[in-house]
């Protein structure tokens, strides 16, 4: 995997987000594979800026976002969907119906993660997959396990990932426990990949991505099957 290390969030963003615009230039009807979390909203930034200042165009642009809470409503501020609207969609020229995330008011959610990997098939692959990392090595919402789901699966969360994303919400009860995510073979599926990390919390994740082993107790290690990832982050979370 490629690594740049950065001084500081700001320049993180603005790296990340000049390999995403390079995507779109090269490709304006391309399809971005993105992610939610606080690491993006900073690159989300900058490619607001790019999108005003004439830089790149959203118009032909197709979106795949990675994960979804289960269950949630896009009305719902901490719905993914209402993520993605706030710090992206509604500041560019995108078409928001050419953008896609897994369905969290799904009646059968087993069927919305199979229509969903269906989607990411015909509109895919993604052109570049976006990822953060959580601070257990997830990547999406696949958590570590014995085993890994390759498609588009509804996953429970752990603990610890209900605990590190509690303070997006009024009260720890108010997390989701579930939520559809596309899988590590959905993720390893996009032509090119960008993963995000800043600060101390992420920096026992990065080691064990960048051990060099495949360690399902790391989903993020499974990034080294593919063979063009760079790993953006700062000098804390590379520590
Ligand atoms: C969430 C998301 C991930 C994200 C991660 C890190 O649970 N499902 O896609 O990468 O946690 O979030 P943050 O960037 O806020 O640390």
């Amino acid at each position: 995997m490629k690594t740049i290390v950065c001084k500081t969030y700001e320049e993180m963003s603005t790296r990340a987000a000049e390999i995403v615009a390079d995507v779109m230039k090269a490709n304006p009807s391309c399809v971005l594979g993105l992610a939610t979390g606080s690491t993006p909203v900073g690159m989300y930034k900058k490619l607001i800026d790019m999108n005003r200042a004439g830089e790149i165009d959203f118009s032909a642009v197709t979106t795949v976002n990675l994960d979804e809470y289960y269950p949630i409503s896009p009305e719902n501020d901490q719905s993914y969907r209402y993520f993605m609207n706030d710090n992206l969609f509604n500041h560019v020229n995108i078409d928001k119906t050419k953008t896609f995330v897994p369905d969290g008011t799904a009646a059968d959610p087993h069927e919305a993660c199979a229509a969903y990997e269906a989607l990411v098939k015909r509109v895919g692959p993604a052109d570049i997959q976006v990822l953060g990392i959580g601070q257990n090595g997830h990547i999406g919402f696949n958590e570590p396990d014995s085993a890994l789901e390759v498609e588009t699966h509804v996953t429970g969360l752990t603990e610890s990932t209900i605990k590190a994303n509690a303070r997006f919400f009024a009260s720890i009860e108010d997390v989701p426990t579930q939520a559809l995510t596309m899988g590590i073979g959905t993720i390893l599926s996009a032509k090119k990949i960008i993963i995000l990390a800043n600060g101390a919390a992420k920096a026992e994740a990065v080691k064990k991505m960048l051990a060099g082993k495949l360690d399902t107790s790391c989903p993020a290690s499974m990034l080294n099957l593919h063979s063009d990832v760079t790993v953006i982050c700062d000098e804390v979370a590379m520590d």
